[in-house]
């Protein structure tokens, strides 16, 4: 019999295991219909917040031996105007990503999805560089608590935090994330990271300091969701320089129960989704492994 690549993140059932990362390919309903007819198990938006963000200027990403530096700025169309974007999805398992800086902020945004088919909620804690909301939101721990709890007793749907590397212990925030109700964490945002450039001496982001993604992160990634999954009793998301079947599979190995993508998407576009699910249902043949539930954590057991 063939193995069975779908998968499951507490509640969030999904077909395959690789999903889109947040802030990558936009907030097109055409292109995540695009995207989930071509593999993805499901897509998570942009970060949305309260009001539209116009972001940093350019120049905003930039290439790096190993990946990609960004800072763009959470630039979005903001959370009422997207809700109404994506008010006719009927098919495409779409998890929304929202940030904030209090609360209220998040209320406010959930009611907006309210009659809208989502299926869930990805809290961006996360984001190392912009002021006021990610790194900062997940590195507060009393302010975590505060938003999980009334995303929490809002939403109709699973509840996802998106933890980081601040500068508190990582590991704390989603201690607080868990005990305060989150169904399940993605882990890893980008790192802080920078990039100068020599001729002009000058950092080459307008914003100075942005987050690398891609390979480079991955073993970063990797440890994160090992330790994750061995001091917490949660349903893991790994992220973080998945680009074939066989990062995907270690990142399973760790602990994830699914992975997301989104560097790879510049080199390989949407063909990484069917590479992934095909290599991962060979692999699973060959290793006997029947469902992806056999195969998470079980890294941990040496
Ligand atoms: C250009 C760009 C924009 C991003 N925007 C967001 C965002 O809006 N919200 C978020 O939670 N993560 C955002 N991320 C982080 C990714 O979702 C992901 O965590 C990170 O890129 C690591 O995965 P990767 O190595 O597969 O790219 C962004 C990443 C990039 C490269």
């Amino acid at each position: 019999m063939k193995p069975d690549i779908s998968t499951e993140v507490g509640t969030i059932k999904i077909e395959r295991p690789a999903m889109l990362a947040s802030g990558i390919l936009g907030i097109s309903l055409d292109v995540f219909d695009r995207l989930y007819k071509d593999g993805a198990g499901a897509v998570v938006t942009k970060s949305l917040s309260k009001e539209p963000w116009e972001g940093y200027p350019n120049p905003t990403v930039v290439g790096v031996k190993t990946g990609y530096l960004n800072a763009v700025g959470l630039s979005n169309p903001g959370a009422p105007y997207f809700a109404k974007m994506i008010s006719l999805n009927k098919t495409v398992p779409i998890i929304v990503s929202l940030v904030g800086s209090i609360p209220e902020d998040f209320v406010f945004m959930i009611k907006q999805f309210e009659n809208v088919k989502i299926l869930g909620y990805e809290l961006n804690l996360s984001c190392p560089h912009v002021e006021k909301v990610g790194l900062e939101v997940g590195d507060d721990p009393e302010l975590v608590h505060k938003i999980v709890k009334s995303v929490k007793s809002q939403s109709q749907v699973p509840v996802i935090a998106k933890v980081g590397l601040g500068s508190s212990d990582y590991l704390e925030t989603v201690r607080i994330a868990c005990e305060s109700g989150v169904d399940a964490i993605t882990a890893i945002n980008t790192v802080r990271a920078m990039a100068i450039d020599v001729e002009t001496t000058r950092p080459i982001l307008s914003h100075k300091i942005g987050g690398l993604s891609g390979p480079a992160i991955k073993p970063i990634a990797v440890r994160c969701v090992y330790e994750i999954s061995s001091k917490f009793d949660i349903p893991i998301i790994g992220c973080g320089g998945v680009s074939s079947w066989e990062d995907a599979t270690e990142f399973i190995f760790a602990g994830a129960s699914a992975v997301q993508i989104g560097s790879a998407l510049v080199d390989k576009w949407v063909g990484v989704f069917s590479e992934i699910n095909s290599g991962i249902s060979k692999y699973m043949e060959k290793k006997n492994f029947s469902k992806i539930k056999e195969m998470v954590g079980i890294a941990k057991k040496f």
